[in-house]
């Protein structure tokens, strides 16, 4: 006789170990990232707001940063324009680190949720934080 405890026990466990990693990639995948708006820099502002719509930042920021390079760069336009009476330039460092200090709490945290490597910092100077 073979024993039906021990075989039942033994199916549990397996199907247990067989099913694990998939309850552990849809808990993975459903965890967004939430890019934190907590800095000195916002938290100063009257009215919190971007250099453009939070929309078409997270679809743009990208192309807006290889703008506003180019205009520096290429054509010495570096004043960007006043934003809560705050006069800011065409600037990653002095203008988005500016409000966004918490680089690794947004920047990174979007970025290595969507697998993407920023190599802005081998030269720019990026925020200890
Ligand atoms: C004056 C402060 C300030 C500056 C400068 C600034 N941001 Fe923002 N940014 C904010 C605030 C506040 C929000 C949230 C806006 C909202 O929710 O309406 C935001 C939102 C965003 C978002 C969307 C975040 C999300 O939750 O999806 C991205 C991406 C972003 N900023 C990138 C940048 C980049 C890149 C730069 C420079 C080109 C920049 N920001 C400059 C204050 C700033
Ligand atoms: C809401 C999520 C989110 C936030 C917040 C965010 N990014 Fe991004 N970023 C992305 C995604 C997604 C991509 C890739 C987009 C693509 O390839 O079309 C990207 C791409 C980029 C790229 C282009 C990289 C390349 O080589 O193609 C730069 C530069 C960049 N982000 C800068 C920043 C900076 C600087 C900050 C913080 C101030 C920031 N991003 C915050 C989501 C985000
Ligand atoms: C090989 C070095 C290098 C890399 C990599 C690099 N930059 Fe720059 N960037 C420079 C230099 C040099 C300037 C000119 C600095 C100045 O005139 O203020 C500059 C200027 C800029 C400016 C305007 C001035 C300012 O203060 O920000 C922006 C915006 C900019 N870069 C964005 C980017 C972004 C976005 C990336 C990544 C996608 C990037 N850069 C990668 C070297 C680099």
């Amino acid at each position: 006789m073979y024993d039906k405890g021990k075989i039942i026990a033994g199916l549990i466990i397996f199907l247990g170990l067989v099913t694990l990693p998939f309850f552990y990639n849809k808990e993975k995948a459903s965890s967004k990232p939430e890019p934190s708006l907590d800095t000195p820099g916002i938290q100063q502002m009257s009215q919190p707001q971007c250099v453009k719509s939070a929309d078409f930042m997270r679809a743009n920021h990208m192309k807006l940063l290889n703008e506003w390079r180019d205009s520096v760069v290429r054509d010495g336009q570096r004043a960007y324009g006043i934003i809560d009476d705050v006069k800011y330039d065409k600037s990653l460092q002095k203008t988005c680190m500016h409000c966004h200090s918490n680089k690794k709490a947004f920047c990174d945290r979007c970025h290595s949720y969507a697998n993407v490597s920023v190599y802005c910092w081998d030269c720019h100077i990026e925020p200890d934080n």
